[in-house]
């Protein structure tokens, strides 16, 4: 019996309601088309689900404005919807874990509608406020808003403050009132029965209210300026303590500071704040540059790792909705090496140190779009950054080929169920244009593919479930001075596996350390799995691999997980 926490060892999967699957009809995903492909989601091996915001919204920001944090959005359904998904979800095994928005709300939320009514309304403190005839007020970033963090309301003549879109003011967690609701927020969720909260922005909750003049800021700093204050793990203990404790349900914050000692004061046992950080280094490496160097990104792997090793525990992912198709980011999406780099990527997910999420679709290898405008665009953070280059007369086609690349849109076109009208995913107008490589790319042509995306996915998580070593083990990078190659070994007690991964489309050969010459593989990218899941019955032609000398050769974006030669349990 395992005495570590169950979520050390969760397998998420995160779903965007709004893409996953519609069955209304409306061209937008809904809870119900979730329940209806349970199995699916149950066949992937996985253990968890993380489930983006399903509240009551303007959709402004998609959910991320919240306007009831005790209801369902009409759009995705009932709370009866919302019961059947967790019944269903639990009786496949498999845990939920909602998103709490909590350092803002919707400007439409009763909060808020109260608040800008007066300066003396009973709501007024649950925001952040600056009364005009104080003159305009001390700079602040907005990461949506291009005309900065503070908007005039009329009304009361004052300033409110948003670090997001104008349409989702800051709450004040300074006030113990605004906490109180938090928290009983959560106990509502938990008391239905969630597992956990993925807590949006968190590290941004705490502010000085005093609103000092900061340095200047942009989206490259404001983490430094404006993230974790101390208040904030305040904060967080007074929730783990009031809230978290009675309950065996787990949290993770989106951002975790902006050094490793703030990941390990976030989510060391001792310390009683958080059970994991989600930090943002690596899915912002290069975020902006055509290509990464996997040097530099290894060595990020490596820091966090150990960094965290014995501390703090961190989350392992690549994809999430604010980011492009990992595939394309991190991969190479043409039709040559995507099937196989799509799988690497997954390699490195399923068999790292810390709790491993991912995105819908990326058990399938779907790729970021290629749009030739603007106009099939329905983020608001592209939107506003294709208004600002084109008043500040960028070039605009280099700035689509920016958005293609960058969008948070990449990650928002629907799940590639089929390769009928829509991908499956709606019979009416879908909500954001569905990728055209839904013709080759879908849930049905991987099925039938043993050799698919999908398959090798679900050999890794039974892998990572038959393997603790995955799990918890240390992890040992080999060869971190390499270009092309990324490997590791892992090792728990007297379990030892070893990774190697060739992310370069050229073929390479490999150290095969000692321990693993003779060795076999367990998982191999190049191999069949004949559609069979079951690691120990597995039936694999390895034949492209020799593993008899103390080097071996890997493909392009060849990644294999061998066991040594005398394997312990
Ligand atoms: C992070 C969420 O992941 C993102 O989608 C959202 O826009 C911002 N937080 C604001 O809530």
């Amino acid at each position: 019996m395992s005495t570590h926490p169950w979520y050390k060892s969760a397998i998420i999967y995160q779903i965007y309601p709004r893409s996953f699957q519609d069955t209304t009809g409306d061209g937008i995903g809904d809870l119900r088309g979730i329940i209806n492909r349970l199995d699916y989601v149950a066949s992937l091996g996985i253990t968890a689900v993380w489930l983006n915001p399903v509240y009551p919204s303007p959709n402004d920001d998609n959910g991320y404005d919240v306007s009831d944090y005790r209801g369902i959005m009409l759009e995705f359904g009932t709370m009866a919807d919302f019961d059947e998904l967790l019944t269903g979800l639990h009786a496949r095994g498999i845990k939920l874990v909602m998103d709490l928005v909590v350092n803002h709300s919707s400007d439409e939320h009763r909060w808020f509608q109260e608040s800008r009514k007066s300066r003396d309304n009973e709501y007024r403190d649950y925001y952040h406020w600056w009364p005009a005839e104080k003159g305009t007020p001390p700079a602040r970033f907005s990461y949506f808003d291009p005309t900065g963090g503070w908007t005039y309301d009329e009304t009361t003549n004052a300033y409110y403050l948003h670090y997001f879109g104008h349409k989702q003011p800051d709450l004040n967690w300074q006030n113990p009132k605004v906490r109180e609701e938090v928290k009983d927020v959560m106990r509502f969720w938990l008391d239905k029965g969630v597992d956990g909260f993925r807590m949006d922005a968190f590290q941004f909750v705490g502010k000085d209210t005093t609103y000092p003049e900061l340095p200047p800021t942009t989206a490259a700093n404001a983490v430094a300026v404006y993230g974790l204050r101390p208040e904030v793990h305040g904060y967080l203990r007074e929730i783990k303590r009031e809230v978290m404790d009675h309950y065996d349900a787990f949290t993770v914050a989106e951002g975790a500071g902006s050094t490793i000692q703030d990941a390990v004061d976030l989510s060391s046992p001792e310390r009683e704040e958080l059970n994991m950080v989600y930090h943002f280094e690596i899915a912002d490496y290069a975020a902006k540059k055509e290509r990464f160097d996997l040097i530099g990104l290894k060595a990020l792997f490596t820091k966090w790792d150990q960094g965290l090793a014995g501390k703090g525990w961190d989350s392992i992912y690549l994809g999430n909705h604010d980011v492009p198709r990992m595939v394309s980011k991190y991969g190479n999406d043409s039709p040559e090496h995507r099937v196989a780099s799509a799988k690497c990527l997954n390699t490195l997910l399923l068999t790292m140190r810390g709790t491993t999420f991912t995105y819908q679709g990326d058990e399938l290898g779907m790729t970021n779009v290629d749009w030739p405008t603007i106009e099939p665009y329905r983020d608001l953070q592209a939107r506003n950054q294709y208004k600002t280059a084109l008043e500040r007369g960028d070039d605009m086609n280099e700035h689509l080929s920016f958005l293609n690349k960058f969008s948070r849109d990449n990650a928002r076109t629907p799940v590639q169920w089929s390769d009928k009208s829509n991908a499956g995913f709606t019979t009416a107008e879908p909500w954001i244009g569905v990728n055209p490589n839904y013709r080759s790319i879908n849930v049905v042509a991987q099925e039938a593919d043993p050799n698919s995306v999908l398959h090798h996915f679900r050999q890794l998580t039974a892998l990572r479930k038959a393997y603790p070593v995955l799990v918890h083990g240390g992890y040992e990078p080999i060869l971190p001075e390499d270009g092309r190659i990324f490997a590791y070994v892992r090792t728990l007690d007297e379990a030892s596996l070893f990774v190697a991964m060739n992310w370069s489309e050229e073929t390479v050969d490999c150290v095969l350390p000692e321990l693993f010459v003779g060795g076999r593989p367990l998982v191999d990218n190049y191999g069949s799995a004949n559609g069979e899941e079951d690691i120990d019955s597995n039936e694999v032609n390895y034949s492209s691999l020799n593993l008899q000398t103390s080097s071996f050769c890997l493909s392009p974006w060849q990644a294999v997980v061998l066991q040594s030669s005398t394997p312990k349990p």
